[in-house]
């Protein structure tokens, strides 16, 4: 296998956590490369469930390298909280390495994000206000502050001399804060972080030579993506498949497969374009049997039909060799399915997803209309079998398996 990766096709959330925990079963590592404490992973193993944030999903296992590649930003609290949390639970295996390049983020970062949503009024992006576009700002801005930082003798002037920048540049932080507390938190978090802490890079390079196989896991959705998401209403990090390059240091040459995930339906947290949305009794339906409420915020999600023409544009950028699609059984039990095949723009068709937001919400979905199905087994109806082949048939990719519920044996393996 070598490395493969597994990308989230929609707005996140599509269940990619448990199609990489499957896919993990045959591999070496697991690695993270992009987002930070927005990501939420839900997994259950034998009726426990788990809620990552920033840990590799290949912790669950107890022979997996996990590896926080330098595109990861890092709440180092959160990061401990998740490591105290799992080893309680004795499923933390301790083959953990955080890239020495992954950025970091303060109780600044969420004070900012906190404050430009208030300020954005009606404009507001409905962040997780984790602190995440402040924390990837700094940065690009280079005024951010790495792991490395973290652990060097040198961190407390660095971060004196970021926090005398931030204050200056956004005088309503000042006050908000005690840096003397952030100070000793994270020499804190330094001492217990300290032994994650390694060159990432050079371990993937050597894993890939002694012919390892590792699965990249995606957080978020392509539709998130800072570049061809739905602008500005996207996360802060590349999503899409160059953000394992730029976010894990291996070559584009080093990747073999690149696997999708897709929810057999559509969902969204937060603000933006969604055209095939579903406001009245069917989005409430969805979202109770889908348990639709966000893993890292709590919040209700939008729900609505698949969106064939937004899930193709994933696939085509992504360059999808087949996808996973996930809770075929929330739409068993409906009379009939929608896939959107296309928009009406301003009395026009359009084929293709636009870069506007504007003109997306402006957009009414065109739906072919499917026959339900009632799903009370393992085997896949006549009619669920039909919807599957449209999908393969509009994405022009194979669907290579189904979940048809949370658990790890609830998955039909197509191929
Ligand atoms: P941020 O990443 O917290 O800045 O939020 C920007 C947008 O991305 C908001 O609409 C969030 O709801 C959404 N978002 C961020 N992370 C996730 C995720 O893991 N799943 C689903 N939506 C997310």
């Amino acid at each position: 296998m070598g490395a493969t990766a597994v990308i989230g096709l929609q707005w996140g959330d599509e269940g990619k956590g448990r199609i990489v925990d499957l896919l993990a079963q045959r591999c070496d590592g697991v690695v993270r490369y992009n987002g930070g404490p927005n990501a939420g992973h839900t997994l259950v193993v034998d009726s426990e469930v788990f809620k990552l944030h920033l840990i590799p999903s290949g912790i669950l296992y107890n022979d997996k390298f996990n590896i926080i590649g330098n595109g990861v930003i890092v709440d180092p609290g959160t990061l401990i909280e998740e490591i105290d949390g799992l080893k309680e639970r004795n499923f933390f295996n301790g083959r953990l390495f955080i890239s020495d390049r992954s950025p970091l983020l303060f109780p600044y970062h969420r004070l900012m994000d906190e404050l430009e949503e208030s300020i954005r009024g009606n404009f507001s992006l409905g962040t997780t206000k984790r602190g995440v576009g402040p924390g990837y700002t700094d940065e690009i801005n280079r005024s951010g502050l790495r792991m490395i930082d973290l652990i060097s003798d040198d961190f407390e002037e660095k971060l004196r001399m970021v926090w005398s920048l931030k204050i200056k540049l956004c005088p309503a932080l000042d006050g908000k804060l005690d840096i003397e507390d952030v100070i000793r938190t994270y020499r804190e978090y330094s001492i217990i972080l300290k032994p994650y802490v390694t060159d990432t890079v050079m371990l993937l390079h050597r894993l890939l030579s002694e012919d390892m196989d590792l699965l990249f896991e995606g957080a978020q959705g392509f539709l998130l993506d800072v570049n061809f998401g739905t602008y500005p209403y996207v996360s802060s990090s590349e999503s899409s498949i160059s953000g394992i390059f730029s976010g894990s240091g291996i070559s584009p040459k080093q990747l073999r497969k690149v696997y999708g995930v897709a929810k057999s339906y559509m969902t969204r947290v937060g603000s933006g374009p969604f055209p095939t949305e579903l406001k009245g009794s069917s989005g409430e339906y969805l979202r109770e049997k889908g348990k639709e409420y966000g893993t890292t915020t709590g919040r209700p999600r939008r729900c609505g039909w698949l969106d064939g023409v937004a899930t193709r544009f994933s696939c085509q950028i992504n360059g999808i060799d087949g996808i996973y699609l996930t809770k075929l059984d929330v739409l068993g039990g409906l009379e009939e399915v929608n896939i959107c095949v296309g928009y009406i723009y301003e009395g026009e068709r359009l084929d293709y997803f636009p870069a506007s937001s504007e003109i997306l919400s402006r957009c009414e979905p065109i739906y072919e209309r499917l026959p339900g199905w009632k799903m009370d087994s393992r085997e896949l109806p006549k009619n669920a079998i039909a919807f599957i082949k449209f999908v393969e048939d509009f994405l022009d990719t194979k669907v290579l398996g189904v979940s048809i519920g949370p658990e790890r044996d609830s998955f039909i393996d197509l191929c």
